[in-house]
């Protein structure tokens, strides 16, 4: 880079402007977005999986209904995500080609099990909920493309959030089956849902950087004990309890304190090593093969319609 590229990158960051496709950027910047915007897209098409394991068999039309469209617009956000990342030089055929290879990871969170009805309700309240508080900075995000998809997504992820808090919240008002179902969906996903913001600021060696390049705004413990806050008074509306017997206010710290997190579990599941790692990366590969078709017609159609236009 000329010291004239350089300094106008750096100029821009400092005065927190927007960097867009065009604008020369350093490789370190480049590979940074890149790794970030394509794990957040994989994240949000593997995690089409465990929530769409329930669509035959929601419990009414209405719930059903709801269901297909949540599903329908985590695909959604994965390809605004692929678009955003393509402007930074990676086709989506790499990034995909780089997650079925296991050499680009997508959310550890969506390496656990759906057992339960309840569980897609969880996942709408906690997953999506901290899903939006680690997504809202990003709509300030430094980088153009990157932070716009994040205004629509969040849009909806609030919708999810809101749906799941609903379906929680009449299944713990049900039978007492329907609550016991409820509150063991929140004892299985609260700790992951914690881990989803990343390893604690001591342990995360992309922090310091993503901070200096305006990408992140916030830290993973901020964001994490952000989350801990809004939770824990919606849980008491639910009439739930999350599983942690350290948690509770702190007056001086104007926080909840809360317990210790399992950071083994979650360096295990980054290993490939969860319940369903194996199962997600399986299906994903399977769907790739069984769209071949569907991908080549698209080709085959659109070649033909240029070719029309040309003559
Ligand atoms: N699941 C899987 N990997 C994770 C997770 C997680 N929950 N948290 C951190 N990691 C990985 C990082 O990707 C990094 O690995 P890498 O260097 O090989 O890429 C490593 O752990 C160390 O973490 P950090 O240094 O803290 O990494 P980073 O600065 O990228 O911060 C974070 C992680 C907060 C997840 C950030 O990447 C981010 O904000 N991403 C966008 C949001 C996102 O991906 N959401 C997806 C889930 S929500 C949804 O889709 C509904």
């Amino acid at each position: 880079a000329s010291t004239t590229e350089q300094d106008g990158f750096d100029a821009l960051i400092a005065a927190d402007g927007r960097i867009e496709p065009r604008d020369w950027m350093p490789d370190g910047y480049r590979k940074t977005l890149i790794r970030q915007i394509a794990q957040h897209g994989h994240s949000e098409i593997i995690g089409m999986q465990p929530e769409g394991n329930w669509i035959t068999r929601a419990p009414s039309l209405r719930r059903k209904a709801i269901l297909l469209a949540k599903v329908q617009d985590e695909a959604g956000h994965g390809l605004y995500l692929y678009s955003a990342a393509e402007t930074l030089g990676m086709s989506r055929e790499e990034m995909l080609d780089l997650l079925h290879a296991g050499r680009q990871k997508y959310s550890s969170i969506f390496n656990y099990p759906t057992p339960t009805w309840a569980d897609v309700a969880a996942i709408g309240w906690l997953v999506d909920g901290a899903a939006i508080t680690n997504q809202v900075p990003l709509t300030r995000c430094s980088y153009g493309p990157y932070a716009r998809a994040m205004v629509r997504i969040c849009k909806e992820e609030s919708f999810h959030q809101r749906q799941g808090f609903e379906s929680l919240l009449a299944l713990s008002n049900g039978t007492p089956e329907q609550h016991a179902m409820a509150q063991d969906a929140i004892d299985r996903w609260w700790w992951p849902s914690l881990m989803m913001f990343g390893p604690p600021d001591e342990n995360s060696p992309n922090s310091a950087q993503s901070s200096a390049w305006g990408i992140k705004r916030f830290s993973n413990d901020e964001l994490r004990q952000r989350f801990v806050d809004i939770c824990v008074p919606q849980a008491e509306t639910l009439g739930l309890t999350l599983p942690d017997t350290d948690l509770r206010w702190n007056a001086e710290r104007n926080h909840y304190d809360f317990g210790v997190i399992d950071w083994t579990e979650f360096h295990e599941i980054l290993k490939g090593n969860g319940p369903c790692n194996r199962q997600r990366v399986a299906t994903r590969r399977q769907a790739h093969a069984d769209g071949a078709w569907v991908r080549e017609a698209a080709a085959e159609y659109a070649a033909k319609q240029a070719a029309r236009e040309g003559s």
